[in-house]
């Protein structure tokens, strides 16, 4: 944590009837505990993920637990900004979205997507950053948009974001390179915010982070075996503090309902912020640099090929 005092938000889910929540990454952890939670309260809500078969398991199973949840499921690839595209214009049949979560993530590997950028770049930061660009339409038809960027703890790991080269994984430990991208998913936030205000727009943009949960990201994590003090630590921490896909699923549940300012951080109480109740927190210094958040917004409208708000 950045040393900061957090303060409470005092938060539990309300009804949720009326308003559309599309969440990426649905179909695993944390995407799947918000969805469960919000069809749950009564949201229509858009199960996004690369594998149509889990998304239809996914559905089926919210449809069980919650007869009569209101679902939708929209088929994206993040690692193919194709697919975002397709996506983003397959999403026009859904009409208003309220609330877009953009908690798909990977964590560990060195691979290039099939638009010859890293990875875990493009997963974590430019194929959000381009579906958020392609949805600003039919968030702009409602009242009260949102959007929520899933980040993480890792971000602390780095101190001062280099804009440079997205075509190239700078040499260092993986779980840096992760962090990189988390702190991107930070910098867009606040620069949302910022963007959204100066524009006059009334995007609200949040984001959150689970502290350390159980969820199919740590198997990845533990794969990032490059032996560094980061990565023991690492493993250190999942040892002893892991939280269930649940409870690491509040913290996104508050910074997607809850009644906060925009740019609000929302991260679990606990010691180091690794496990806990949500609460809203301060995030990194690097993360509030103004000039690296224009600078990546720069950067990320050039890579994908769009220019908004
Ligand atoms: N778990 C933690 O302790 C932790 C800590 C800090 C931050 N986070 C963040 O929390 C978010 C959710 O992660 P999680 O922990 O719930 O992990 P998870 O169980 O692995 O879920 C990740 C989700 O992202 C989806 N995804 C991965 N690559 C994708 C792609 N190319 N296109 C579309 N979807 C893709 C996965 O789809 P499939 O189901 O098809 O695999 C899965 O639904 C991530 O942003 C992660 O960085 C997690």
């Amino acid at each position: 944590m950045s040393g900061a005092p957090a303060r409470r938000p005092g938060w539990s889910l309300q009804k949720q009837a009326g308003r559309t929540f599309l969440i990426t990454g649905a179909t695993s952890g944390i995407g799947r505990e918000a969805a469960f939670a919000l069809a749950s309260a009564g949201a229509r809500v858009v199960l996004a993920g690369r594998s149509p078969e889990k998304l239809a398991a996914t559905a089926a199973a919210i449809g069980q637990s919650h007869p009569g949840a209101e679902l939708e499921r929209l088929v994206i690839d993040l690692a193919s900004l194709d697919s975002v595209r397709a996506a983003g214009a397959d999403a026009q049949r859904l009409g208003q979205i309220d609330v877009l979560v953009n908690n798909a993530g990977l964590m560990g590997g060195t691979g290039r997507s099939v638009d010859g950028l890293d990875l875990m770049a493009q997963t974590n930061h430019f194929a959000p950053f381009l579906f958020t660009g392609l949805l600003l339409p039919q968030l702009l038809q409602g009242e009260r948009p949102r959007v929520v960027n899933v980040a993480s703890l890792a971000h602390l790991l780095v101190r001062r974001a280099h804009v440079g080269d997205p075509y190239r994984r700078r040499r260092e430990p993986q779980l840096r390179s992760y962090g990189r991208t988390k702190l991107a998913n930070l910098l867009t936030t606040l620069e949302l915010q910022r963007r959204s205000d100066r524009a006059g727009l009334g995007v609200l943009a949040t984001a959150a982070h689970p502290g350390v949960a159980a969820t199919n990201l740590l198997h990845n994590g533990r794969e990032i075996a490059d032996g560094s003090r980061a990565a023991r630590l690492l493993d250190a921490a999942l040892a002893g503090t892991t939280q269930s896909a649940a409870a690491g699923a509040a913290p996104t549940l508050v910074a997607a309902t809850a009644d906060l300012p925009g740019g609000s951080y929302v991260g679990p109480d606990g010691f180091l912020a690794l496990r806990g109740r949500p609460v809203v927190q301060r995030p990194s210094r690097a993360a509030r640099n103004e000039a690296s958040a224009a600078a990546l917004w720069d950067l990320s409208e050039r890579v994908v090929g769009l220019s908004w708000p």
